[in-house]
């Protein structure tokens, strides 16, 4: 490895860092692995407590039991909104949205969120809502949405945030799952100057259905929609009736805090649950150890709160360091390419977190987009969500942060509520592309086939040895499920689904999904989810979905289509546009196919297992390394598939 070049941390960012050196990081990372209850017990001093906890960890991997402070007490808004207001920060920005048209914000100081907070948490106990029941936020980026997740934190309910790109079938599923009895949405979304009906979509959602009984709708826009009598309210008009002050419901450190839906490699979208606790210790621990976090920085993470990047490191792990924290409610493109970094001007923002499509897409556009900016402000680059290929991860160190800023490539998923790999920006050496070390606390381990740990340099299955406090605590109502997809093929581990190579320094390196979950611009989707959405239309009678690498999106979609012999006649083009809408109608226009292949058959082999590795190859154009096919059921039709494939621009 030492023909890659390493970027040692700059003076001036350790000069004034929490974990100042390597040896620094070495040493703790030491104690937490060493000692860990008395590691997170120093830890969870930086929340605040109603009642202290009678022991610091009880993990069982062999069943999935995972439980963090138990005894303990708290409230998960108290600890974003409340006690900075009590420390005397209430006039501290807490929010500045950055609206959808270029140059408008609006800041929001910890005093008001605290009230809004506490309206909000009103109108949904004037709505039936108590400690437990499940709350859906379907809304855009705005304030409100902020004011949602807290008021459940609040009040002790569950909230289940909904991405507003996911389309009305995608939301009716997660509502009947999770069992909300309300829902929150607005008139329009607004995003890149374009609208989107989301009240309409709710409504398509709710048809037939009667599990929620309110629908809170934030008038967004001008526009005028359908309010319907007796379940429909206004959430403005609601909350201005309400009392700026509402009690806090004191929570177990396990009570559930929300349900956050993702894509496995099968069946339907799971439902992470994660918990009060742990998920705070870590949240607002990770926050300030990987950017670096002091309070007069300035945090814009450019996510969605519908994903778990938004609700871990745009809500709760900033609001619980007391920071000023954007939310960003547009596109990195509109109007143009220069939108984060005439963001970064303007705000001042100083720790800036995105993912390497939005990246990539951007950098595509040329360097003027980024310099016509100032970026004196920025201090610590943030990657997330995928692998980012180093060719980015030297633009965004040279370009963007003008060799002067520490790049932290950020590894983590849903179900680990928080960052585990990661560099820290005043102890680490980086290398372009490589997510480097563990956190304090983590132990990853590299696993073989065969389930034997991998000591130094090598690459298999990404486990990790034991639990950390922002651990997903189990799929709702699926427990067995959990157990499975996580814990049951490696014993004693929890397996992540991604690959990942340990190089000669012992630094950890992604390789990617091993399993059938693919990436695409950042967002998590299962390739079976994508093929039953297809195979639902009438005139399909089998799918098979593989990524394929793109140069903006990471990875794209690539849909094998084998029709229905009864199928009504269409040409090539029309066939994809069918498919394509099939896949937003089902999923959401971010899960459509970027090629569809119309074909005759599928590979299989005589247990009438589809060849997904040969396709695979197929799609990739990886024609020469196809094997031997002649012991499949079908052999003939793979020559079909590559003359088919060639023909495809
Ligand atoms: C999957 C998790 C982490 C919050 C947003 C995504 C991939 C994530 C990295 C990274 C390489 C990464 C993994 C992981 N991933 N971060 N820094 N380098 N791959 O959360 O939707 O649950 O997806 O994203 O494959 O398993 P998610």
């Amino acid at each position: 490895m030492s023909t890659i070049k390493t970027y040692s941390p700059s003076n001036h960012i350790q000069k004034n860092a929490h974990i100042e050196s390597m040896t620094r990081y070495q040493e703790l990372y030491q104690q937490s692995i060493n000692d860990p209850e008395r590691f997170w017990h120093e830890q969870a001093q930086s929340i605040s407590w109603f009642k202290d906890y009678q022991q610091v960890k009880k993990i069982n991997f062999n069943e999935a039991k995972i439980k963090w402070f138990t005894g303990g007490k708290l409230n998960a808004c108290y600890n974003c909104v409340d006690r900075h207001v009590e420390a005397g920060l209430g006039q501290k920005t807490a929010l500045i949205w950055a609206k959808d048209e270029a140059g408008q914000y609006e800041h929001i100081n910890y005093q008001t969120l605290l009230e809004k907070v506490s309206q909000l948490a009103n109108v949904l106990k004037s709505q039936g809502v108590q400690k437990g029941d499940r709350v859906c936020i379907y809304m855009p980026m705005v304030p409100q949405t902020i004011y949602a997740m807290l008021a459940c934190a609040r009040l002790g309910a569950i909230h289940s945030v909904v991405f507003a790109g996911f389309s009305s079938e995608a939301l009716r599923d997660r509502i009947v799952d999770s069992g909300s009895k309300v829902l929150l949405t607005a008139n329009e979304g607004l995003r890149g100057g374009r609208t989107i009906p989301l009240k309409d979509i709710v409504d398509q959602a709710l048809d037939g259905q009667d599990i929620v009984q309110s629908v809170l709708v934030y008038q967004h826009t001008a526009t005028a929609v359908n309010m319907q009598k007796g379940r429909d309210l206004d959430l403005t008009e609601q909350m201005q009736k309400q009392n700026t002050a509402c009690p806090i419901e004191w929570m177990d450190s396990e009570d559930p805090l929300f349900i956050l839906y993702t894509s496995g490699s099968t069946g339907k979208p799971k439902g992470l649950l994660h918990t009060t606790g742990g998920y705070m210790v870590y949240t607002s621990n990770t926050h300030k150890w990987v950017f670096d976090y002091h309070e007069q920085d300035i945090y814009f993470c450019a996510a969605d709160v519908g994903w778990i990047t938004g609700h871990s490191y745009i809500v709760y792990g900033p609001l619980a360091n007391a920071a000023t924290t954007v939310i960003f409610e547009s596109t990195p493109v509109y109007p143009n390419a220069g939108r984060y970094w005439q963001i970064v001007e303007e705000l001042k923002v100083s720790l800036f977190y995105t993912a390497p499509t939005a990246l990539r897409a951007i950098a595509a556009e040329g360097n003027a987009w980024v310099t016509q900016h100032n970026r004196a402000s920025l201090r610590i680059l943030g990657s997330v969500g995928e692998p980012i290929n180093p060719e980015i991860w030297k633009w965004y160190y040279d370009i963007v942060g003008e060799k002067r800023c520490a790049i932290v490539d950020t590894w983590w998923q849903t179900e680990t509520g928080g960052i585990l790999i990661s560099p820290l920006p005043g102890a680490t050496p980086t290398k372009p592309g490589c997510a480097t070390l563990p956190l304090f606390g983590i132990k990853p381990e590299i696993l073989d086939k065969n389930g034997q740990t991998i000591e130094g340099a090598g690459e298999g299955a990404l486990c990790i040895a034991d639990s950390w406090p922002g651990q997903a605590r189990t799929i709702y109502k699926n427990h067995d499920r959990f157990y499975e997809t996580y814990f049951s093929q490696y014993k004693g581990y929890y397996f992540s689904g991604d690959g990942a190579k340990r190089d000669a320094d012992g630094y950890l390196w992604i390789t990617g999904r091993m399993d059938d979950v693919i990436n695409v611009s950042g967002h998590r989707l299962g390739t079976a989810e994508i093929e039953s959405a297809i195979v639902e239309h009438h005139d399909v009678a089998e799918s098979a979905v593989i990524g394929i690498p793109h140069d903006i999106k990471g990875t794209s979609i690539y849909a094998y289509v084998v029709l229905n012999h009864t199928s009504t006649e269409h040409n090539a083009e029309q066939w994809s546009d069918l498919i394509k809408n099939q896949v937003k109608t089902l999923i959401g226009s971010f899960a459509k196919p970027e090629h569809v292949h119309i074909c005759k058959a599928l590979p299989k082999t005589r247990s009438g297992k589809v060849m997904r590795r040969l396709l695979r190859k197929i799609a990739h154009k990886d024609f020469d390394t196809l094997g031997d096919t002649s012991t499949l059921a079908n052999p003939e039709c793979v020559e079909t598939l590559i003359e088919q494939r060639k023909q495809m621009v």
